[in-house]
Formats: C-alpha cells, structure tokens, sequence
C-alpha cells in the first residue's frame, strides 16, 4: 500500500490524528495536504498529549519525514510555536519539509476572517478566526504570498510589504483597526529566515519517495462535511478535504492513491454552525459532550453532539472513495442504556434515496433512527474483538452494513494503544 489518505467522514474531530499516528509506525511520509492551523490533531503517548496544528500527526516517530504540502496554508507564528513545543518535549522537527508551493497566512487574514464574521451578524459560521478562508480567496485570486517567496529576502519583503499596505485600505474601510505594516514586514522577514532551510519541492520528494517504494500517508484535515465543494456550504472550511483533494494537495496522481480511510466517531459532532441532523439537545447530547470531552483542541468551544449518521458516512465512502473505515471513541458510548444510529432521512414524510444537495434541506431532514441495547461495560482494556461485548460487536456489524466498507480499526480510548484491530 504505497499512499494511504486519512479523511475525516464527518465535521471534524473524529480522532484522525490517534489514527494516523497508528498507521504512521507502516509509512516513511506523513504529509498535511490541506487546511491550516484551524486543526487540532492530538495524539496521546504514555499520558503525554501533543496538540498539533501544523505539524504532521507522524511526527513523534524518528522514522516519518513529516510534509506540509502545496495545499496547506501556512502560519509561520503557530509553525514555530509548534516547532519550539515539540523540541522543548524532546521531539525532534529537523527533517519537516515545507512545500515551496504553500501560501502563507498574514494577519490581515486574520483581520479580515473576524471582519467577515462580525458582519454576517446572527449568520456567523463560526470559524476558527486564524484567517484560513480569507488566505485561501488571495490565492483564488492570485494574490497570495507563497512559501517559497521566503527564498529571496528582499523581494520577499516588498511582496509582504505591498500586500500589507493594500490589505489595510481595505481592513479600514470596513471599520476595522490598520495594521502595523513595518512591524508585520520586519516579523516576517525573521519568520521567513527561520522558515527557508525547510522549504523545497515537495511533490519531487514525494515522488522521489515513492519511486524508491517508500509508503506514504497523507493527512486530511478537517473532513468530508467542511469540505468547500461537498460539505454543508457556507458552513465549511475553505479548502478540499475530501481524497481528491489530497491530490491536488500533494501533486500526487488519483492513480497513486490505493488506501483511503475515513475516520468517524461512534457518534457525531460539530463545532461552528450549520445544519446537523442528528444533533441532540437532551441529557445524551451532554453525555456525549461531558464523556467524550468534545471541546474544540484549538478553539475551546464546546462541541455540538448527536447519535452517529449513517447516511453522511455513506456519503463520505462515494465523495472519498473510502476503501474502511476506523470507528473511534467507541469507549465513550459505555454508559449510555440504548444507543440510537441514523440509518436514513426523512423529508416531508418521504424516506429520501440520496443525501440532499442543499444544506437547508439537510437542515430540515429527520432522521430515522435504529434503536440497539449499549453494553453496559468499559471498553478501554478491550484489544481483541473477541473480548468485546455482543452489543457492541452487534455496533460495529451495524455500521459496516449501514456504510458498506469494513471497520478496520475500533479505538476504545485517548493513548496510543487504546484500540483493537476489527478487521484485517
Ligand atoms: P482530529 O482533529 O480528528 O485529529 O481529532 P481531535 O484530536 O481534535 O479530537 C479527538 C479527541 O478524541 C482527542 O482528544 C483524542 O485524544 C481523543 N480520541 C481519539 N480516539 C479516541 C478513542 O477511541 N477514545 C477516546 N476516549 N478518545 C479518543
Ligand atoms: P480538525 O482537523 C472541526 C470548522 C470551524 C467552522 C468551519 C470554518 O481538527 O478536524 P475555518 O476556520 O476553517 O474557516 O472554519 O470549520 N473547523 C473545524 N471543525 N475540526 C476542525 O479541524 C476544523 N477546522 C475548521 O469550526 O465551523
Ligand atoms: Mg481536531
């Protein structure tokens, strides 16, 4: 299996990070292909929890070369924040290659991102506020700042410079407070001394790679339903995370790919607005949020939640390709008496055949339910499906026939090992 891509099947959060850190022991390259530091990927190792935004899940492995690739766009601030982090905890960041293709992120995005969302009044989405959607629109509009313009300091200052006396006409126009423009070009001119000894031609290197035979991982950010073409739109993200997108990410052909996994939690959950079928309001839905601890990594915000939504996730295996699925946070389903999974949507009383192209008719479905006994038990210590009980064994046999591609992999707590291998 020379490429795998890891893409969330829901809106975010469903563990991706705890999974790619398990297949990254099998992969040489763990490459980012899309979104930004509105991640939050946390892996846990021996109690240890590592919080990352920017920097590859596999990172905690000597062997993994960790790649930012041509479809992410990169903050240089939380970069090496991020980067200081992990070599203080004894990690080392030497071998990160940034693609040269990347577009960086400036704080008029970020000033333009709250902008945007003050104005939009009662509608916000509920971004991330770090400037992701108005970085990816300069680099729709051809206007971006890439990473590889680092590489010759002087016009690299011009070029930051010049886009930042531009950015802030508009920023006061619309009420908001002018940048200080030599601060941010004096700023940047470090960050980007700091930044060009990891900066290259990352699809070389990952073709390189692969035709040496090496395995590569890509990792997705955010998911399926932030996705800017396939998601809940405008309630999404600015980039694709969905599997094609890993390709123009990467500069990776469709023909490379073999493997790709979808993420999703045992149940649902979304942060930000938008349209959510499953969504519960009721003593489960806190369950869900105080047991599974479902506060964003990056933002703190509390988490919406509901019962797991079985016609997203076949959705998610046609826009993806999925080849399995990984089912985590099982665990946190222990308590609950009976568990509810969605198993198809109604509207206006007729049972629909398809997901709705439309996110006000996505927010108007009612979903139909089944209705199974939880297991009364802890999951945590389980590492073999045979030591499951039925209930929950009869969890996952519904999500499988309900999805149509197999559940690989089960995770059953936050650490590194806390998972059980369903199917291989
Ligand atoms: P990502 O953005 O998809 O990488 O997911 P996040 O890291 O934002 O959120 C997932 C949270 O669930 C993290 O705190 C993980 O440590 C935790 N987690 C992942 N898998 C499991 C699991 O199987 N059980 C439990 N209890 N926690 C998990
Ligand atoms: P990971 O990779 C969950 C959501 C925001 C908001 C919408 C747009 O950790 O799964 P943006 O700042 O991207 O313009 O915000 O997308 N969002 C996420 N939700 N997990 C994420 O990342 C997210 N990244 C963005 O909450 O609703
Ligand atoms: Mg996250």
């Amino acid at each position: 299996m020379p490429v795998t891509v890891v893409v969330g099947a829901q809106w975010g959060d469903e563990g991706k990070a705890k999974v790619i850190d398990l297949l990254a022991k099998e992969h040489s390259y763990v490459v980012r292909y899309q979104g930004g530091h509105n991640a939050g990927h946390t892996v846990v190792v021996g109690g240890e929890r590592y919080a990352l935004q920017l920097v590859p899940s596999g990172i905690l492995y000597e062997h993994v070369v960790p790649v930012i690739a041509n479809g992410v766009v990169v903050d240089l601030p939380t970069l090496f924040d991020e980067i200081d982090m992990l070599e203080a905890r004894g990690v080392s960041c030497a071998q990160l290659r940034i693609s040269s293709r990347a577009h960086l992120i400036f704080p008029w995005h970020q000033a333009h991102d709250a902008i945007a969302e003050a104005m939009r009044g009662d509608d916000k989405i509920g971004t991330t506020l770090k400037g992701i959607g108005p970085a990816y629109a300069d680099k729709a509009r051809r206007v971006g700042v890439r990473v590889g313009d680092v590489l010759d300091a002087e016009r690299f200052a011009r070029l930051v410079r010049e886009r930042a006396v531009a950015e802030n006409t508009l920023i006061e126009q619309a009420g908001g407070e002018p940048l200080d423009v030599d601060e941010i070009v004096a700023r940047f001119g470090e960050l980007g001394a700091r930044v060009a000894p990891f900066v290259g031609d990352t699809v070389g290197l990952l073709h390189g790679a692969l035709a040496r035979g090496a395995h590569v991982l890509l990792e997705g950010a955010q998911a399926t339903f932030l996705d800017l073409d396939h998601g809940t739109y405008p309630y999404v993200t600015s980039s694709n995370p969905t599997a094609g997108g890993a390709c123009a990410g990467t500069g990776l052909g469709p023909r490379d790919i073999d493997r790709i996994v979808g993420i999703t939690k045992a149940y649902t959950t979304r942060v930000g607005a938008g349209p959510f079928p499953t969504e519960l309001f009721d003593a489960d839905g806190d369950s869900l949020v105080d047991v599974g601890r479902e506060y964003g990594t990056v933002t703190g915000r509390r988490r919406r939640a509901g019962w797991l939504d079985c016609v997203m996730l076949r959705q998610a295996v046609r826009l993806n390709s999925l080849t399995e699925l990984a089912l985590t946070k099982l665990d946190i389903l222990d308590g609950f008496e009976t568990i509810k999974i969605c198993t198809g949507y109604r509207l206006d009383g007729e049972l629909l055949e398809h997901y709705p192209d439309r996110s006000e008719l996505i927010a108007e479905v009612e979903p139909v339910y089944e209705t199974i006994p939880g297991w009364g038990s802890v999951l945590s210590d389980k590492r073999e499906p045979g030591q499951l009980p039925p209930e929950a064994k009869r969890f996952i046999e519904i999500v499988e026939q309900q999805v149509g591609v197999p559940v690989k992999v089960v995770g059953v707590g936050a650490e590194r090992d806390d998972y059980l291998v369903w199917a291989s």
